[in-house]
């Protein structure tokens, strides 16, 4: 796949409009580098899963401060943490929380493997979270994929082929964009950008850092797609 959108363009567009978030860095600590804590990227992505933004903040700060540390929740009392966790719903996401904090506790010294394939094979860790916590958090260049990245993909390249077998071809669209730089930010922009600019209905492509090269915007198409099978 090819495509004349360049990631550099949406960074700079992330630079000045990222949302600002519990589990974020500062603008001015990302510049100096720092990178967020592979713990709190974790929690966060984990509730993040079938949870709007809005309902996670206020989860995620009471989670956070009473377990500052994936050792600490490692030695919570089962029941204390699904007690914290009540409202948010999906609650095999909060038993599996406990399992994974655990196997890192026990198997890891208390320190996420910094890898891909080892995040893959801890508990309540898919594709998904395994590629968020290894750009976001270690910096690695995978290929993080939900749906917001899945519609900016499909109008940045006019695919019209539909969901969910339109996939993988997505997914490749969306790897062949992933840069080698800073791609924590970049994977976190491209998700910005399918929530505030790229929206479902009417998205507002005027402001929209890759308006130029979206072959959907340029085609009158951006606002039908993605195709969904019918269920
Ligand atoms: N949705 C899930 N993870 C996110 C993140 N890190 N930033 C923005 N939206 C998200």
């Amino acid at each position: 796949p090819f495509s004349d959108a360049r990631s550099a363009d949406l960074l700079h567009w992330y630079d000045r409009h990222a949302r600002t978030m519990p589990w974020r860095i500062s603008p001015a600590d990302r510049k100096d580098g720092v990178k967020p804590d592979p713990y709190r990227v974790w929690m966060s992505e984990v509730m993040l899963q079938q949870t709007t933004v809005a309902a996670v903040k206020a989860y995620f700060l009471r989670f956070t401060e009473r377990w500052p540390t994936v050792s600490a929740l490692a030695g919570a009392r089962d029941e204390d943490v699904m007690a914290e966790w009540a409202g948010l719903g999906y609650y095999a996401r909060a038993r599996n929380l406990l399992k994974c904090a655990r196997v890192v506790h026990q198997e890891h010294g208390g320190v996420f493997p910094e890898n891909h394939d080892a995040l893959l094979a801890l508990p309540g860790i898919g594709p998904y979270t395994a590629a968020a916590i290894s750009s976001i958090a270690f910096d690695l260049p995978e290929t993080v994929l939900d749906g917001n990245v899945e519609r900016v993909m499909a109008r940045l390249f006019d695919h019209h082929a539909p969901l969910p077998a339109a996939k993988s071809a997505l997914k490749d669209y969306a790897a062949s964009l992933t840069p080698q730089e800073r791609p924590g930010d970049y994977a976190q922009a491209v998700m910005d950008l399918g929530a505030t600019i790229c929206t479902p209905k009417s998205p507002a492509c005027v402001l929209c850092p890759w308006r130029d090269p979206c072959q959907a915007r340029r085609n009158g198409t951006a606002a039908e797609l993605p195709k969904k099978t019918p269920k």
